[in-house]
């Protein structure tokens, strides 16, 4: 920071502190609102803090005091307690699953946290709500963070854990926050998977009990399960209905999501760090600050809660969410670590040719002791390998200059191959275990970020690409291995600390990259998207959806993704998977995200890359609204029939709709597609894209135009039973 934005900073902080306003009277209920949700609290007779309310914004003020206190109350049989208070300790008289756990310096593990006070005050798009809760028996404090963004209808919460005890206390628990539900019924949609086949949604009544989705990956985190979820109350969730909770933990390593249903049916979600292998020493006067869990209540369904996150993720949470996307050509499913400089300026003008931004460089440029040949060896070695490129970076941007595209390099900075220079060097730099057989994951091993000279190095690695290279515009950064070997040589006797502490160090190091080169989008990929959360999308401007680029496959994948991410946030590239579809369905696929291609145009033929220049050009005119505009999804892909989205601009001027017909069987029946979101008092014509060179639209409806009332009610016959087909088409309000 500059000592001008330094002391430009300290007038803002000076300013809300000044437009902070108090909760003075504890007997009034503190209220957490957005335009739609309300989150009340209330301080009970007791002293602690306790959720009166959380749903659908109260009309009258007038209503709030008069919300029972009981309204969670565990009372259904023999047992009788106190419950929904909103950061519950171990050991105390509530008896299910607890935010926080403490094991003091006497070895007493109960904690009992009262109110203070609190605060609010202005930041951007939202409010800040701040509630000190304090321990009367040991000096510990914790903090409850709740930004509420009134327009999208989204609230952000986490927590700060802190203590003046002698020794370090012992922290076993530390959810970032807790919501209480007292419903009839609860439905929660998971997200799971493996390698090449993320975002499976699956849908399952809660009982009972606890249900936990987690990780212990450590990195590469989100390979099986995601750190997000849907609820739905009282029923399924449902696209257009109905009352939803959709809810994303941004944290990069080990999470847990906890779902405990109590004797009463009362619900409780507790979000955060997965404690496992991780009983945290907290130092005093240290503030152990939780993951932000952001969350959206929809009474119209996931559709509406999709498109509440995605604005709060475009506005305030993801990199550059404001800005264009740049299109590209990458070079990895189509030269894998075989290329050098003459194949790669080849590609560069490939690139050209298809109208991209950008050529993105994969794996395979570096290291020389022992090149980078394949994934056995190299990783950790960033230098250009000189028999591949004796040009180096620079002749490489050189030619991407003449080719008119920009370039973007790959890297996997946190990761190391045993057989590198690195290794030799600094084996003590490596999550390893000391005394026993080493297990590679992909051959390599994960570096050990909890250590600062590591942070450094991971750091210079980006540092010297770009002070070298200037001209870089892009990262694509990689990680492709759990952490194994469970052993951090840096945390020594506080094993406890690294799952965390390697987290955070990952953070401090992209902190400092977007510190320095603020305008260097980056990609998160990790082994396709073994991470994607809205912690790390902080400093990247996009994720890899998936290194399944089957279109079939994508269709699924994307549709999963999209209940969270936006489109912006998603990359999709065209590429030689599943060729019993045509290029055009897969472009048309890829569409629908950030759209790149990753095969060689000697693969296609004149009239194929013909369409797909045509089709780059599409994408980038309606990036308004497939980027930037609101989503809507319209026929699920479940079952291998067909999937339906359409997208529309904030003005409602131009929308697209993307059909695809995927296996559906020749009795099947064909409704037509009705888009939402357009304007029912506009006209709009309506223009068959993404036509492959000399054919013509067989669309009754092309070239017509139709109110959108007409469109949404009566809709757009694009559907057939043609096999991996796909249909798609502009709306251009006139
Ligand atoms: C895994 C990524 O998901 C791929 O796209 C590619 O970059 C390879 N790693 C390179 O090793």
């Amino acid at each position: 920071m500059t000592t001008i934005s330094r002391s430009l900073a300290a007038i803002i902080t000076l300013a809300a502190t000044i437009a902070a306003t108090a909760h003075e009277n504890t007997s009034d209920p503190i209220r957490i609102s957005t335009d739609r949700t309300d989150l009340i609290m209330h301080i009970d007779p007791n002293g602690r803090l306790y959720q009166a309310y959380l749903g659908p914004k109260l009309r009258h003020s007038e209503d709030i005091v008069r919300i029972p206190a009981d309204q969670y109350a565990g009372c259904n049989g023999a047992v009788s307690f106190r419950d929904g208070e909103m950061y519950p300790s171990a050991a105390t008289e509530d008896f299910f699953e607890p935010a926080f756990a403490i094991t003091h310096n006497d070895g007493n593990t109960a904690t009992y946290l009262y109110y203070i006070d609190s605060q609010s005050t202005s930041v951007d798009g939202g409010t800040h709500t701040r509630i000190v809760l304090r321990d009367k028996v040991y000096p510990v404090e914790v903090v409850l963070n709740y930004i509420a963004y009134p327009k999208e209808n989204v609230i952000k919460t986490w927590s700060e854990i802190s203590h003046k005890e002698k020794r370090p206390v012992r922290l076993s628990r530390y959810a970032s926050a807790m919501l209480h539900f007292n419903r009839p019924e609860y439905y929660l949609t998971s997200f799971h998977g493996d390698w090449a086949d993320e975002a499976h949604m699956d849908t399952q009544k809660l009982m009972f009990g606890k249900k936990i989705i987690d990780t212990n990956l450590g990195s590469r985190a989100a390979m099986f399960a995601h750190s997000f979820f849907n609820i739905g109350f009282d029923k399924e969730p449902q696209e257009n209905s109905g009352d939803v909770l959709m809810g994303t933990l941004g944290w990069t390593g080990n999470f847990r999501l906890t779902f405990d249903v109590d004797n009463a049916g009362n619900l409780r979600i507790l979000p955060g760090i997965n404690p496992y292998a991780s009983v945290y020493e907290l130092k005093p006067e240290e503030v152990f600050v939780t993951p932000e869990f952001v969350f959206t209540l929809s009474e119209n369904g996931t559709g509406e809660g999709s498109r509440n996150l995605h604005d709060w993720a475009r506005r305030y949470s993801l990199k550059d969410g404001d800005q264009p996307r740049m299109t590209l050509l990458n070079n990895w499913e189509n030269t894998y670590f075989s290329f050098d400089q003459e194949k790669l300026s080849g590609l560069m003008e490939e690139a050209e040719k298809l109208g991209v931004d950008m050529f993105l460089l994969d794996d395979g440029w570096f290291a020389n002791k022992y090149p980078r040949n394949s994934d056995k060896a190299g990783l950790g070695d960033w230098e250009v390998n000189r028999s591949k490129l004796p040009g180096g970076i620079a002749a490489l941007t050189e030619a991407a200059k003449k080719a008119n595209v920009k370039f973007g390099i790959w890297i996997e900075p946190e990761m190391v191959n045993p057989e590198s220079e690195l290794f030799e060097k600094h084996p003590d730099w490596v999550i390893m275990q000391p005394n026993r057989d080493t297990y590679y994951y992909r051959n390599q091993l994960v570096l050990d970020l909890s250590n600062p000279a590591v942070q450094e190095h991971v750091f210079n690695v980006v540092d010297r690409i770009l002070s070298e290279n200037p001209e870089v515009a892009y990262f694509k950064w990689d990680c492709n291995s759990p952490i194994t070997n469970v052993y951090s040589p840096y945390c020594k006797d506080r094993q406890g600390q690294m799952y965390i502490d390697h987290v955070r160090g990952l953070y401090r190091v992209l902190d400092r990259i977007k510190v320095k080169y603020p305008d260097v989008p980056m990609m998160l990929c990790s082994g396709g998207s073994g991470r994607a959360d809205y912690e790390a999308l902080k400093y990247f401007t996009e994720f890899w959806t998936s290194d399944n680029t089957d279109p079939i496959e994508r269709l699924h994948i994307q549709w999963g993704y999209s209940h969270i991410f936006p489109a912006k946030a998603m990359a999709a590239h065209v590429t030689s998977w599943n060729k019993n579809t045509s290029v055009k369905f897969r472009t048309d696929v890829a569409s629908m995200c950030k759209l790149g291609f990753d095969i060689g145009l000697d693969k296609m033929t004149g009239d194929e890359i013909e369409y797909c220049r045509q089709a780059v050009a599409n994408w980038k005119r309606l990036q308004p609204a497939i980027m930037d505009g609101d989503m809507y999804r319209l026929i699920s892909p479940e079952g291998n029939k067909h999937m339906a989205v359409n997208y529309v601009d904030k003005n409602r001027q131009s929308a697209v709709v993307f059909a695809y017909d995927i296996q559906p069987r020749i009795g099947d029946k064909l409704i037509p597609i009705r888009p939402k979101g357009l304007d029912p008092d506009r006209h709009y014509r309506v223009t068959e894209i993404n036509l492959m060179p000399g054919t013509e639209s067989k669309l009754a409806e092309n070239g017509k135009t139709y109110t959108g009332d007409y469109l949404m009610k009566i809709g757009l016959n694009l559907l057939s039973r043609n096999h991996a087909h796909s249909t798609v088409v502009e709306l251009e309000a006139l």
